[in-house]
């Protein structure tokens, strides 16, 4: 292929599992170029002790390990929270939200180490592609993008051992899983292997943040989450960081079997694909959210911002989260965010999330004007002029 001997070093995104693996060696070979393995903690909980040797071991000539996790919540969960970005009605989008990070970081290590390429191991059929590629674009046009997944002609997994195997490459577990994962702080997602038949129930043994709702306990949890200007801010009063206060929920609500969503969703690229999410923190916070924004936020507006929460999951699920439009739409969505602080209360029990309570010092919500009682307050709502309203809403409405 052309081109390949003009790349002299690739930042390549490594987790020491075993496609990057390969990758890692395959790109020495066929670019005859050095490589800088790249690992960003988001939250995944992998073995991250001992990965700069194995990186080494493999042909590395540097490994750059980055904790993203504070940043992955504070600038990338929290703004989707903000905007009620759920894909589809039901994917609340953490995988989707990793990618520009963890892309934007390994561009910049990248450039800091010299490379004039980066790599990934997505696979060619699905959105992470996408998603890498286009934040690289926006960012780092000058560098080269290698997708090996795209290039080679390895086919299976069986493959990628058998090449581990002729090349003396160290990989740990060949036991296969039945699953593609993904985790992070926001969530887990589980598709590809015995999920590819959407009628098959995922088995119980495969979840991991969540107990299964008929398992929870018998007695409910409840929580006052507290949030500032649309971020969540604490636990029962007590103040936390974006990463700990998720990390926190994730416990508690995954102990209620909360937060499992089980969907066939429109990739991108314009397949159907069956996926399988354990989201206990992020769905505690999309409720109480909404809920804190039911007394805070101008009826209109609200209902402006609802018509662009969809697209705002669009553009973060198919990659264009550095992009203009996307400025655009989360300098709107923003902007209605200035008065949703407060506090929620959520009860949570056998996979519910519930809310029980809602209070903020910037409420809209007058008891006094709404009231069924006698209420003192004539002056500025009438229920005599309702008469005239309802009057005029009608007229067309006559059948003539
Ligand atoms: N379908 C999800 C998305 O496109 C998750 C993709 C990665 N998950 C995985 N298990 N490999 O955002």
């Amino acid at each position: 292929m052309s081109g390949r001997s003009a790349v002299k070093r690739v930042c390549l995104a490594y987790s020491g599992g075993l496609d990057t693996s390969v990758i890692l060696h395959w790109l020495i070979q066929q670019y005859g170029c050095e490589v800088v393995a790249y690992t960003a903690d988001v939250g995944q909980q992998e073995e991250l002790a001992g990965l700069p040797e194995k990186a080494r071991a493999t042909g590395a000539i540097d490994c750059v390990v980055r904790d993203l996790r504070e940043e992955f919540v504070r600038d990338f969960v929290f703004p989707a929270l903000r905007g009620a970005a759920v894909y589809e009605g039901t994917y609340l989008l953490g995988t989707a939200l990793s990618r520009p990070l963890i892309a934007k970081d390994q561009a910049e290590v990248a450039r800091e180490t010299g490379c004039d390429a980066v790599a990934h191991g997505a696979t060619g059929k699905g959105n992470d592609q996408v998603r890498f590629e286009l934040a690289f674009r926006a960012l780092a046009p000058e560098l080269a993008v290698i997708a090996p997944w795209r290039e080679w002609d390895l086919r299976s997994r069986t493959d990628c051992i058998a090449y581990c195997e002729k090349h003396g490459i160290p990989v740990t577990a060949t036991l296969k899983k039945p699953y593609s994962i993904d985790r992070n702080l926001m969530h887990v997602s589980f598709e590809g292997g015995v999920l590819e038949d959407p009628w098959r129930a995922p088995d119980e043994d495969m979840f991991i943040l969540s107990r299964s709702p008929e398992a929870g306990p018998d007695r409910p949890a409840e929580l006052v989450i507290g949030f500032a200007r649309g971020n969540p801010v604490s636990i029962d009063g007590e103040g936390l960081s974006p990463a700990a206060l998720l990390t926190k929920l994730n416990r508690i609500a995954g102990e209620h079997g909360v937060g499992r969503v089980d969907m066939v969703e429109n990739r991108f690229v314009g397949l159907k694909s069956r996926g399988v999410y354990e989201t206990p923190g992020g769905t505690v916070l999309h409720a109480a959210h909404r809920a804190l924004e039911s007394i805070t936020m101008d009826r209109d507006v609200m209902h402006e911002r609802d018509r662009l929460s969809p697209r705002f999951a669009e553009l973060i699920y198919n990659g264009f989260w550095f992009s203009p439009e996307m400025d655009f739409v989360r300098a709107a969505v923003d902007a209605a965010q200035a008065n949703v602080t407060g506090e929620v209360r959520v009860k949570l029990y056998k996979g519910s999330a519930v809310v029980t309570g809602r209070r903020s010092p910037h409420s809209l919500y007058d008891s006094d004007l709404v009231t069924f009682e006698d209420g003192a307050s004539e002056a500025t709502y009438d229920p005599r002029d309702a008469t005239g309203f309802i009057h005029l809403q009608g007229l067309r409405l006559r059948k003539p």
